[in-house]
């Protein structure tokens, strides 16, 4: 059997139900050389690292992950992408954004650490609140801002595309969607976008019902959370973080819903906002522009200036 080609090392900082389901998904893509996983916790990384590597003979992947307890940062040097989990999820009742003091201290600190030992690395944020944590990140490691990325949108696009097709009782492959804004109360489903088998999604589905999906949708965190009890969702937020940290290393161009840094699309400038983006080696390569409603456009303009009030916040944190 043809030896599958393997590059590159990605270090997911944060060894939580985030960061270890992350470099399981990634150490089982096969595609990178090394998964490294971090933590400032003594023997939790460790400890994961030797039993994702002791599911390599069953599932039959050959990447190495590697655990890094104690917050040190030995042996993540060099990374090509880094992954930033470490933060406090919220429980119920919170809002992302009563994590920001604490989340902003850790990722501040671990912005620098990355700063100093992967100074190559395209930074991948998902620590909440989302739009501000990347923000953050950005300003802390000093890095050129098409190089520092959150995600969100991938995950709220793919909530929007379970819950249509759930919806309509349909595959959710014949389903897209988008989302723009931020990762929170601001966020822009956008219907006009969505379609079911290539039909508009406003032609197969009533106002109202798109309008209950839309606000499942923006809710899509807080609900799992309700139900959890004791933490937030992590299986499909690490699908999304893993499949941009694979569009990265495999410079694969692919367009995803992104936070990225936007600098005059659709009118906006300035802001770390929930777009979508083309991935490559280099991190973001270009900000895709859509065709949006008026009333869309009003929401993703909305976003933007909600999220840089808060961005400008975070500098002092
Ligand atoms: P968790 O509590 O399971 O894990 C967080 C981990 O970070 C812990 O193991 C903790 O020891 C570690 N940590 C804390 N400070 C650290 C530091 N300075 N260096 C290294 N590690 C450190 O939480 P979970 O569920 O993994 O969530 C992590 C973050 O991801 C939260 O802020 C959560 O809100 C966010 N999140 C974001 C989503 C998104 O779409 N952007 C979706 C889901 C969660
Ligand atoms: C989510 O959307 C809490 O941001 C996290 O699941």
């Amino acid at each position: 059997m043809a030896e599958r080609a393997r590059r590159g090392k990605v270090t997911v900082v944060g060894a939580g139900f985030y960061g270890s389901t992350t470099a399981l998904r990634l150490a089982e893509y096969d595609v990178f050389d090394t998964v490294v996983l971090t933590d400032i916790v003594e023997g939790k990384p460790e400890g994961l690292a030797l039993d994702i590597n002791q599911s390599r003979p069953i599932e039959g992947f050959e990447t190495r992950v590697v655990g890094v307890g104690g917050g040190s940062y030995a042996g993540t040097e060099g990374s090509d992408v880094v992954v930033i989990t470490a933060g406090l999820p919220r429980r119920p009742g919170m809002s992302r954004m009563d994590l920001i003091e604490t989340n902003a201290g850790i990722v501040r600190q671990v912005a620098e650490n990355v700063a100093k030992t992967s100074p190559n690395a395209v930074l991948i944020v998902v620590s909440n609140p989302l739009d501000e944590m990347t923000a953050l990140a950005q300003l802390a490691t000093g890095f050129p801002k098409h190089k520092v990325m959150g995600q969100a949108g991938m995950l709220d696009t793919a909530r929007f595309t379970t819950n249509v097709a759930e919806e309509l009782d349909v595959p959710v492959s014949s389903v897209r969607t988008l989302t723009l804004g931020s990762h929170g109360d601001t966020m822009v489903p956008v219907p006009s976008r969505c379609t079911v088998d290539g039909r508009p999604l406003t032609d197969v589905l009533a106002a109202d019902r798109i309008e209950h999906l839309v606000d499942r949708t923006r809710n899509g965190g807080a609900e799992v959370v309700a139900l959890l009890k004791t933490g937030s969702a992590y299986f499909a937020p690490s699908a999304a973080a893993a499949r941009m940290a694979r569009a990265v290393i495999e410079d694969s161009g692919a367009v995803m819903p992104v936070c990225a840094w936007v600098d005059g699309e659709y009118g906006i400038s300035g802001v770390y906002l929930g777009v979508e983006a083309e991935i490559g080696r280099q991190g973001v390569k270009k900000v895709v522009e859509r065709d949006l409603s008026d009333s869309e456009l009003a929401g993703l303009h909305e976003a933007a200036e909600a999220v840089r009030a808060k961005q400008a916040d975070v500098a002092d944190l």
